[in-house]
């Protein structure tokens, strides 16, 4: 039975434990090119003791950003300033991901600490943004993005695949596909925002169309060795959402056109969602338990994520195979540190850099 302290190893790459960084976008880049924050922010979770760090949703085109700080991998500039942060990571024996994304009609955002909503249209950092269909999200974020032409999409395809290139060049061995959380790969597949009446719309394949060809085209440029994941908002606590069915059915051809991992998350494609369990702890397991099982693929999951116990029965009752935590890690980088002490582990492996575990080793 393995439990949260056990090696996991995903084609060539083997992590140390079953605890890694969940996305997390900083919004603090400059052209979309990370700096000495991502350095320090992704370099400190490094040497916490997580066995796989995921950079934030970075954007493959532009208008794909979520804020204008959002990182990017469009340009090879961006590319080149991930290379030492990657070899950073990798120096500490963990293995460095980077989930990109496209943003849809929740891009041209101000940082959440600036409002958390679209920045005004006419302003000089305002940009148009693009979706399945002209439907805002609403709330905070009420901008009518304009309806993609069947161009628009083989464009955005495309610089998925170009930025997984870049994410190669830049050393990353892990890859995750944003199709979560109401950005556009999400939206293309739930009815709530995809509204076309064209190939890309209305029945469950046309819905899941964009997702499958730009993971096909992300699969070409991503070597085969390598894990390519992908983030699904599998379930919205909403009327009128898609069937977990369909959900279900959407990772099966997602495996078939060569996902290794499905990280397992909500949809978030409107502000009215009343009935997420907020206060279970890792309500999502159960959720990703039936994935893996019903697919046949592996699994991760995140969402209230933090007691040791019931993080390590996860694991051990095979809900997943992964779990990737948030806000946990963020308020204690040590989190997997303090994990083993609890659960009374004997250091398995590195859970601390060699600057540290000389004075904190048990
Ligand atoms: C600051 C912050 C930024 C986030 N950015 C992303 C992101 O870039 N991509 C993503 O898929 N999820 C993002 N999330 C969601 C987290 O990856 C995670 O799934 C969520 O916080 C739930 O896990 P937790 O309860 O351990 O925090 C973000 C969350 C936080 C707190």
């Amino acid at each position: 039975m393995p439990h949260l302290f056990d090696e996991f190893s995903l084609k060539d790459v083997r992590l140390k434990n079953r605890i890694g960084v969940s996305p997390m976008c900083q919004y603090s880049a400059v052209d979309g090119v990370p700096n000495e924050w991502h350095r320090v922010h992704l370099g400190a979770l490094a040497t916490g003791g997580a066995s796989l760090v995921i950079a934030e949703a970075t954007a493959v085109s532009p208008e794909g950003r979520i804020t204008p700080g959002c990182t990017g991998l469009w340009n090879d500039a961006q590319a080149e300033a991930f290379a030492p942060i990657v070899q950073f990571i990798e120096k500490h024996g963990v293995v460095p991901g980077i989930q990109i994304a496209h943003a849809g009609r929740k891009a041209s955002a101000n940082k959440p600490w600036e409002g958390d909503n679209h920045i005004d249209a006419g302003h000089p950092d305002a940009w148009e943004p693009i979706a399945p269909s002209a439907v805002a999200f609403g709330a905070h974020l009420p901008r009518v993005p304009r309806e993609m032409t069947v161009d628009d999409i083989a464009r955005v395809r495309e610089a998925f695949a170009a930025s997984a290139g870049r994410a190669l060049e830049a050393g990353f061995k892990w890859l995750e596909l944003h199709f979560a959380h109401g950005y556009l790969g999400q939206s293309f597949f739930s009815p709530l925002a995809n509204k076309r009446t064209d190939e890309y719309g209305g029945s469950f394949r046309n819905r899941a169309r964009f997702l499958l060809e730009t993971l096909a085209a992300v699969r070409r440029v991503w070597p085969e060795n390598l894990p390519l994941t992908a983030r699904l908002g599998t379930i919205d606590y909403v009327e009128g959402e898609q069937p977990m069915e369909e959900s279900i059915e959407l990772i099966r051809l997602m495996k078939a056109e060569g996902l290794d991992l499905i990280d397992v998350s909500m949809g978030f494609n409107t502000p009215d969602v009343s009935g997420v369990p907020w206060g279970e702890h890792a309500f999502l397991g159960p959720v990703a338990q039936r994935i893996r099982k019903e697919v046949g693929i592996p699994a991760a999951t995140s969402w209230n994520i933090s007691d040791p116990q019931k993080t390590d029965e996860l694991i051990r009752s095979e809900q997943v195979d992964l779990v990737l935590l948030g806000k946990g890690l963020l308020s204690d980088p040590h989190w997997p540190y303090h994990a083993a002490q609890a659960l009374g582990v004997e250091m398995p492996q590195r859970l601390l850099p060699d600057q540290y575990a000389w004075w904190l080793k048990r």
